[in-house]
């Protein structure tokens, strides 16, 4: 339909190779939605007839239930097959809709929509998956598990502190969330192709049935994609940090650990081996730490290079963002059910922190600050204690021969510092979780971010 006049018909292979069609789908009801709102707009100045603002509108609220039916016409992208589907319907009527518009600055339009609804989707799955994590710490504060580092027992502390861990990992995360979302919801209509157009359009009013705010410039409006690589940016690191999450739950289940019971419906068995039990749903989502990795490079490397202002390489970035996103939706989803579910083991764990030496620091430090001993030199006793120590039960013989010194791995985690494993300690990182999760709800639902849908018909 745009070609025709210009350039004549075109190849059918060329159209399919440049079309953005299938990827389209993706967003196509924001695409309409966005349309709607430009059509409110060119009434609002009088610039499109009554009757076709009526029946533009009424076909495209109606087109919102049943978008598929578009994806049947040939056409270069999803926006040339809406106008070819109004032709069809409305006629000549659809020849006012085009006034003021381009595919340049609707399609940034309908990105930044589908992308803030989808971080706004994020925002809540963390909130509801942190939930669940705080009521569980509330389960677990005095059950000893040792911490890791190196994949080595390190020192004492509890499974709340571990579920902590987690909490504060999703809050850091509800933090950039945010930014990546008042990054996302400011309007780029209006701005035409390139620079502008002639339409008087107030800018700063014409989005807001969307967008609360505008981008100023209208160059970064239709041909940047910074909001787009910024948000999967976040997601991206998100999806890494929950891999790891997902890496500590695959180590935990292992007979081995034993720390961990999975919930049966998270496994899987073997086609071979009778007794096999697999934690799949946590290795789908460690897996998807590195997918994420993958769409965060290709729409980068979309971007790179692209001079400034649009160029059809941009569309190529669309999907992994869009596709990028619901699949770490889908995995907080299943991580926040595998937490909700998921039983620990309170005999393996203790059994971890009586077999391994993960009091050896506390040993150390409490000779260091009772005797009056510099801790280098307390680090080196106790060292060689270890060493020579084949069991713990040694280990801790020795200590009271030599030392007087009690030890039990329940009082070693009474440590006084903010954020320590004490059950003190992990009641005071509740309540302050408490307190920010409800500042993130009361955000979530402000007016700052949720975008109003337009109704379909
Ligand atoms: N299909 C394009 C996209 O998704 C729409 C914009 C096309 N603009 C253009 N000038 N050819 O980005």
């Amino acid at each position: 339909m745009y070609r025709k006049e210009l350039l004549g018909d075109s190849e059918e292979d060329v159209i399919r190779y440049i079309s953005s069609c299938k990827e389209d789908r993706k967003f196509v009801n924001e695409i309409i939605e966005v349309l709607i709102l430009h059509t409110q707009s060119l009434a609002e100045l009088g610039l499109i007839p009554r009757e076709a603002d009526k029946r533009i509108t009424a076909t495209l609220k109606e087109l919102l239930h049943n978008p598929e039916i578009l994806f049947e016409i040939d056409a270069e992208d999803i926006h040339e097959a809406i106008e070819i589907y109004l032709e069809k319907r409305i006629g000549e009527l659809e020849d006012y809709l085009p006034l003021g518009r381009s595919r340049n600055d609707h399609v940034n339009a309908a990105l930044r929509l589908k992308i803030t609804r989808h971080l706004g989707d994020i925002l809540s799955e963390i909130i509801s998956m942190r939930r669940t994590l705080l009521k569980k710490c509330q389960m677990y504060l005095d059950t000893l598990i040792p911490t890791f580092t190196h994949l080595q027992p390190a020192q004492a502390s509890t499974f709340s502190f571990y579920l902590c861990y987690i909490d504060e990992t999703l809050d850091t995360y509800g933090e950039a969330i945010k930014l990546a979302i008042r990054i996302c919801e400011k309007s780029p209509l209006g701005c035409g192709a390139s620079a502008s157009t002639g339409v008087p359009f107030d800018r700063r009013n014409m989005g807001k049935n969307l967008f609360p705010g505008y981008v100023r410039n209208c160059l970064v409006a239709t041909g940047s994609r910074d909001f787009l690589s910024l948000s999967a940016g976040i997601v991206t690191s998100l999806a890494v940090a929950l891999s790891r999450i997902a890496e500590d739950m695959i180590i935990f289940s292992t007979p081995q650990f034993g720390y961990i019971l999975p919930p049966m419906k998270h496994l899987a068995t073997s086609s071979m081996m009778p007794h096999k039990k697999n934690p799949v749903s946590m290795e789908i989502a460690r897996a998807m730490g590195g997918k994420s990795i993958g769409n965060l490079v290709a729409i980068l490397s979309v971007i790179k290079g692209v001079p400034s202002g649009y160029n059809l390489d941009l569309q190529e970035a669309n999907s992994h963002a869009i596709t990028l996103l619901e699949r770490v939706l889908d995995t907080l989803h299943i991580m926040k059910d595998f937490f909700e579910t998921m039983e620990i083991s309170k005999e393996n764990t203790m059994k971890d922190c009586l077999r391994f030496p993960i009091l050896s620091t506390e040993v150390a430090e409490l000779l260091s600050m009772k005797e009056s001993i510099p801790y280098r030199k307390a680090h080196r006793l106790v060292a060689k204690l270890v060493r020579e120590s084949k069991t713990m039960e040694d280990f801790r013989r020795s200590l009271r021969e030599m030392y007087g010194m009690e030890i039990s791995v329940r009082e070693s985690i009474q440590r006084a510092p903010q954020g320590s494993p004490d059950p003190k300690r992990v009641k005071e990182y509740i309540a302050w979780a408490e307190k920010r999760i409800e500042e993130f709800e009361t955000w979530h639902g402000g007016d700052t971010y949720e975008c109003q849908r337009l109704s379909p018909a």
